[in-house]
């Protein structure tokens, strides 16, 4: 999509206005703004502790910030906790990954928000409904084209990287309504696993879910990213896409030898 002509006239769909975080004498955030529209992957980049991950926890629940405001489809929310954004339809997948290693591929997508059997069982008695999750969670991954983990009842702790990072991934995907956020999906995936985790996020993006998305690896932003918020020293030193502005430029944002 063609953000840079659109953007004015749309509402979007989660707008933050100058935030704030600080921790003690540590600014995080020093009033980060940020929109994202619909149908978009908007890429976060930024050198260690440039507030990056402060300013998604910020965005989902999981700190609450000293100020500014936040708008979910223009109205104003306030996340107290990881699951007021989740109930609002922004799922997350955390820089530390959150997932059960013990746990089968459907039970780890369920996690937090399992299935019940119908009537007495699962009212009462509070049974499982194994068989639906593992139905859904089939369904689900095909529907995003991760074909190479169809066995959903493997315990996580068997799969590789890429595959564990893609059932985060695929769990976001198949909860987030509004918005899904990725804090380094990539990090420490081989080239091939790194890749099926773009193609997903291109896939998602092509739902319609805008995909907020962290990352070190410029080539990975700059494949899929339609733009780029750069952070530095805690503040957005500004907004560019891939076709405004080289990797070195962004780097060059980045580290403040150049400034937009
Ligand atoms: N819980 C905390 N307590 C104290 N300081 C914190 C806390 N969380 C973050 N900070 C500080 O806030 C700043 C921003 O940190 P943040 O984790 O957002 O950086 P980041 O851009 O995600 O970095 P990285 O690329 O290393 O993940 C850093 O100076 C960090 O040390
Ligand atoms: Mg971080």
């Amino acid at each position: 999509m063609n953000a840079a002509t659109t953007t004015e006239t749309r509402t979007p769909v989660l707008s933050a206005k100058r935030l704030v975080k600080t921790y003690g004498h540590v600014v995080g955030l020093d009033g980060v703004s940020l929109d994202l529209y619909a149908g978009e992957v908007l890429a976060i980049i930024g050198d260690n502790g440039a507030g990056k991950t402060t300013l998604i926890k910020c965005l989902t629940g999981a700190e609450i910030p000293d100020g500014g405001e936040l708008l979910l489809d223009g109205k104003p929310v306030h996340f107290r906790r990881p699951q007021d954004a989740r109930d609002a339809g922004i799922e997350t997948v955390y820089q530390s990954l959150a997932v059960s290693p013990a746990l089968d591929v459907a039970s780890n997508m369920y996690l937090g928000r399992e299935l019940r059997r119908p009537g007495f069982l699962g009212s009462a008695l509070r049974m499982l409904d194994t068989k639906a999750m593992r139905r859904n969670a089939r369904e689900e991954l095909t529907r995003l084209g991760i074909s190479t983990l169809q066995d959903v009842t493997v315990p996580i702790e068997n799969l590789s990287g890429g595959q564990r990072q893609a059932v985060a991934v695929a769990r976001a995907a198949a909860f987030g309504s509004k918005v899904v956020v990725l804090d380094e999906p990539t990090a420490a995936l081989g080239v091939r696993e790194g890749n099926q985790v773009l193609e997903l996020i291109k896939r998602l993006r092509d739902t319609g879910v805008p995909v907020i998305l962290i990352s070190h690896n410029m080539p990975h932003v700059f494949e899929v990213a339609d733009r780029i918020h750069i952070q530095r020293l805690g503040k957005r030193a500004g907004t560019i896409t891939p076709q405004s502005h080289t990797m070195g430029e962004a780097v060059a944002i980045m580290t403040g030898a150049q400034t937009l």
